[in-house]
């Protein structure tokens, strides 16, 4: 038979310095911290706000940006539920490598199907911190800052998720960010609390 396209005979291989010695060297633990919610809920400003905020602590992270990811790495993918699922895998496959490497690693995606994310929370259990952005798509379709709730809601963009495509909710998330008396907390509140979260977690120190 042949094993074309199957990774058959391919062996993983061992390098002496491991993830415990990387982290060593940081004083920071790797980790992933997933950011989901709806278009323009605010996740790429709370990714940016966040890596500013432990870039000042002398923490080192890196950000995968749903946006940004499509312009290289997922340039081949596009908005079916077979491509998104496609695109969190890759996503979640590269987070854990830079977990691996010693990094808090942040993902801005939208990330819809609660199965895609749990499917990446399951490649690296006890380092996943998933950040839901709770904001209502009302709020979000209000912002609209690159104007596709307007062209989804005339019909000129199908599967918008919160129009025709869903949204799955996390049912058990270590974070949710929401609306308090119905204003949107600060970039700099909401990233203050997940840092606070990861400091009493212990990833922004080795043992
Ligand atoms: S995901 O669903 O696969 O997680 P991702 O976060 O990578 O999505 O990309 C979402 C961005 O693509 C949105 O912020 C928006 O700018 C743009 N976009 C274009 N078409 C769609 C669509 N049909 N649904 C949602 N977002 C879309």
């Amino acid at each position: 038979m042949s094993t074309l396209g199957h990774p058959s005979n391919v062996f993983w291989h061992q390098c002496t310095v491991g993830k415990a010695e990387r982290e060593k060297l940081l004083n920071q633990q790797g980790c992933i911290v997933w950011i989901t919610g709806l278009s323009g809920s605010g996740k790429s400003t709370l990714a940016c706000t966040l890596g500013r905020e432990l870039h000042s602590r002398g923490k080192l992270s890196y950000i995968l940006d749903g946006d940004n990811v499509r312009h290289g790495l997922n340039k081949n993918l596009g908005f079916s539920p077979e491509d998104r699922t496609e695109n969190i895998r890759r996503v979640g496959e590269v987070a854990k490598l830079f977990a691996d490497a010693g990094l808090i690693c942040i993902t801005s995606l939208i990330s819809p199907y609660r199965k895609d994310r749990d499917a990446c929370r399951a490649m690296l259990p006890d380092a996943f911190v998933e950040v839901f952005m709770n904001i209502p798509i009302e709020v979000c379709e209000g912002r609209d800052p690159k104007g596709l709730y307007k062209l989804a809601r005339a019909g000129k963009i199908k599967g918008f998720t919160g129009i025709d495509d869903p949204y799955e909710p996390p049912l058990n998330c270590e974070i949710e960010l929401q609306l308090k008396e119905g204003a949107c907390p600060t970039p700099n509140e909401m990233a203050g609390q997940v840092v606070s979260y990861l400091e009493g977690r212990g990833f922004l120190q080795t043992l």
